[in-house]
């Protein structure tokens, strides 16, 4: 065997039991504290005393952490009870949104739609019987009035042997009637929307007081401001002695 050198040599003499003590302390402390515990515990003496006092060690001491019990709620009757009940419940209330959501709806669409006045004037139907030859009547549409002309023979001519050609607002008489004898117009003049007189002009037909405007026995603007002719609306004969406007 080798002579250790003299450094060696010297440290070897300074610590012949404990080597490693001598070279790491830190090392060595901390064998020596394992080595006590181990000697606590077998002999018994191991202190347990805890390092720090838990909020949560006695449960029972403090009651914000205690877990409330809720036996008293509970039901005697079982799972399939309470399963039935909710269902029960969840139906009912299903049902009665649904009611609830049907009348708001329907009240809405009743409110939006046309009210029965408003229908009703949609159309009118006139008993064309009531109208003696050679007179007018005047009826309300949609808040407007209605000429209707039970023409006679001669009024009839007269309309259909105007030449139309040359007229302000050209139109023949074939045109503004279903049945000759019928004239039904807007009576409303074509000017500024006056309401103009039967019978009278110089025509033969209506007259216009507001500014002076003359119609013909066809409605047609003859003489004045008028641009247009008076208008026709839709009608109709459902039978022979009716007639359906709108
Ligand atoms: S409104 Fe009828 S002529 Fe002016």
């Amino acid at each position: 065997m080798a002579p250790l050198p003299s450094r060696a040599s010297s440290l070897l003499r300074a610590c012949p039991r404990r080597p490693l003590q001598c070279l790491n302390p830190a090392f060595a402390t901390s064998q020596q504290r394992t080595k006590a515990d181990v000697v606590e515990r077998s002999s018994g003496q191991y202190d347990q005393t805890p390092r720090f006092e838990s909020p949560f060690k006695n449960k029972d001491d403090n009651p914000t952490t205690k877990i409330p019990s809720f036996a008293n709620y509970m039901s005697k009757k079982g799972e399939t009870s309470n399963k039935t009940f909710q269902y029960f419940m969840v139906g009912g209330m299903g049902l009665l949104t649904a009611a609830g959501a049907k009348a708001t709806v329907q009240d809405f669409l009743v409110n939006m739609s046309a009210s029965a006045d408003v229908l009703a004037q949609a159309k009118v139907e006139v008993d064309l019987a009531a109208i003696p030859e050679g007179k007018n009547v005047i009826i309300k549409w949609r808040g407007k009035p209605v000429f209707i002309r039970h023409r006679t023979a001669d009024e009839i001519k007269e309309a259909e042997d105007t030449k139309w050609e040359n007229l302000r607002d050209p139109q023949p008489d074939s045109d503004r009637v279903k049945k000759p004898e019928w004239l039904i117009m807007l009576g409303v003049c074509t000017h500024l929307g006056c309401v103009p007189i039967g019978e009278s002009g110089d025509f033969g037909g209506w007259f216009c007081p507001c500014h002076g405007s003359h119609y013909d026995i066809s409605g047609r603007a003859r003489k004045g401001p008028a641009p247009l002719n008076l208008a026709v609306p839709e009608y109709d004969f459902p039978e022979d002695e009716k007639v359906v406007i709108g």
